[in-house]
């Protein structure tokens, strides 16, 4: 084989944030750039040599010309065989499933998630391991040092194969075996839902709406819920996986999902909505006239799971990200098991899911999952959401409704001041760091402190410590305001501001999220000093 040795020089700021490496879709074409990356996860992951490597992305702008580079690399640093799905195509909850069960060293993932797709939008690339996690911190950080020092890149002549069939190739001594993307998937999750239940469900009318947002899970939706499932067509929208995602921002909030929310409020909502994100791993659930929040998905799902087939044995534990509300909490402690809190970001869940501690996580921001895969997995959590209403027979808004009354209800929101000044919004945590022991006592719009921290996460299953992952106040009423930086934004800073108060009295359980957390709001802002400090006088995105 004929090997290309490429000297190249670091390229500054190839930082891994919480989900990999994500710039503009132009930085990442720059002649080398992603080559230059690529060489040191190789390094970072202390090689391929001899190693089986998954390859796959959600599709997006760039995704099949990067994925050719990488094949012809792997093989360059001689790994002896690439999965890779169909046309370049794999979830990302897929790729962690094909991972751990064709136990491959690990495996390339490339997406930007929720970030939209095109030439002026985002790219990304990130290494899962081989339980089909995240690469973890001292992984990240190695990489990060081999951005630093990289001398050259290695890269077979041959041109990559054709990647658009099923089939097995050879690239310069590597074999390379492009898979169906869907079909390991779907058998995974007929071993953790009742296909059965389900499809009797949509038998006897059930009616919902998938919107893939034109971004990767459209052939797994259609697969699942229309193929196996019976559900009429149509019910999966925007099913087709689109370069540029269709212009949609595959990010299933109510800004960016508006169609969904407009057509679940609207007068011919279907039964359930339901839709994910660009790389198949987030999810939101909605019923008729309702949103569930996905803090309440977790605990719902959590305190639901025995009910689906996969999972009558129970619960083990249960894990959130610092930042989600304390509304799983109270459904761990019911269960009488685990809780734990993690910092943002779906890496530190793994331990917890290889170690036995916990069965199901997940994250304010629309992520949820189990140990049945080391991701967040939007169509699972939408699949075990089906499989509760199959077994239960109530409504979405019944479901809440009966699990706030059982638990109380935990008001939850998060505002988001996006692409502010990098030193505008380090300033105004580092200042906010800095005064945390001053603030315990005082009073901020009507609101008096508890407690003041920042939060520090030591895993208790290796006894790694992550310091410094978000400002936490806790106010004397039980509400909490929680402040961090965005670690996956590509343009300046966004500030994350979430706040939550519980309600425990069903009466009180159906007034307005942002009338009811008003206070709490405007304490924070007085805090942090928000829109002094940036002159936003709203948030861009509230959730
Ligand atoms: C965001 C979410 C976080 C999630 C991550 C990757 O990260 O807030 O929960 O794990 O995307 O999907 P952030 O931009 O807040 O760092
Ligand atoms: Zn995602």
């Amino acid at each position: 084989m004929a090997v290309s040795i490429v000297p190249t020089q670091p390229i500054a700021g190839q930082k891994p944030g919480t989900s990999g490496l994500r710039k503009k879709t132009r930085v990442f074409m720059e002649p080398g750039y992603l080559e230059n990356y690529v060489q040191a996860i190789i390094e970072g992951v202390g090689g391929v040599k001899d190693r089986e490597i998954v390859v796959g992305g959600d599709g997006r702008y760039f995704n099949d010309a990067a994925i050719a580079i990488i094949l012809r690399m792997i093989a360059a640093n001689g790994a002896t065989k690439a999965i890779v799905g169909r046309a370049g195509i794999l979830s990302t909850p897929a790729a962690s499933n094909l991972i751990r069960k064709r136990a491959a060293y690990g495996g390339f993932v490339l997406s930007a998630s929720h970030n939209p797709g095109g030439p002026d939008e985002d790219f990304g690339l990130k290494f899962n391991v081989a339980n089909g996690g995240p690469a973890p911190e001292p992984v990240t950080d190695a990489i990060f040092e081999a951005t630093k020092t990289i001398s050259e890149f290695r890269i077979v002549e041959e041109a990559a194969p054709p990647i658009d069939v099923v089939g097995t190739f050879d690239l310069a001594g590597m074999t390379v075996e492009i898979v169906d993307p869907v079909a390991d998937y779907v058998e995974m999750m007929r071993g953790l839902v009742d296909f059965e239940r389900i499809r009797a469900l949509f038998a006897s009318g059930f009616t919902l709406r998938f919107d893939a947002m034109s971004a990767v899970t459209g052939p797994y939706a259609t697969a699942i819920l229309e193929g196996e499932l019976g559900a009429p067509k149509g019910t999966v929208v925007n099913g087709t996986p689109l370069p540029d995602f269709g212009h949609h921002h595959p990010d299933p909030n109510p800004v960016h999902a508006k169609e969904l929310f407009d057509v679940m409020f609207g007068p011919d909502a279907p039964d359930m909505g339901a839709a994910s994100d660009g790389d198949g791993d987030r999810n939101i659930v909605l019923g008729r006239g309702i949103s569930v929040a996905p803090s309440d998905s977790l605990a719902l799902l959590a305190a639901n799971l025995h009910l689906a087939k996969g999972y009558t044995s129970g619960v083990k534990g249960v894990a959130r990200s610092m930042p989600t509300s304390r509304a799983a909490d109270r459904v761990a402690a019911k269960l009488g098991v685990g809780m734990y809190e993690t910092p943002t970001g779906w890496k530190f869940f793994g331990n917890l899911l290889d170690a036995g501690m916990a069965t199901i996580c997940g994250e304010e921001s629309a992520g949820t999952g189990s140990d049945h895969v080391r991701e967040k997995d939007g169509l699972w959590a939408i699949l075990i959401w089906l499989d509760v209403v199959a077994t239960r027979r109530m409504s979405i808004a019944e479901i809440v409704a009966d699990h706030w009354k059982t638990y109380g209800r935990d008001y939850y929101s998060r505002h988001d001041y996006e692409a502010l000044p990098t030193e505008i919004a380090d300033a105004m945590l580092a200042d906010l760091r800095g005064g945390l022991t001053d603030l315990p006592g005082k009073v901020f719009a009507g609101m008096r402190v508890a407690t003041a921290d920042d939060f520090s996460y030591t895993d208790p299953t290796d006894g790694s410590v992550s310091s410094k992952q978000g400002v936490r106040i806790g106010f004397e009423d039980g509400s909490r305001a929680v402040f961090r930086l965005s670690g996956t934004g590509t343009q300046g800073a966004t500030l994350r501001l979430y706040v939550e108060c519980f309600e425990p009295d069903p009466a009180r359980h159906d007034l307005d999220p942002q009338m009811v957390l008003a206070g709490v709001l405007e304490a924070a802002d007085v805090i942090a000093g928000i829109e002094k400090r940036t002159g936003r006088e709203r948030p861009d995105v509230i959730t």
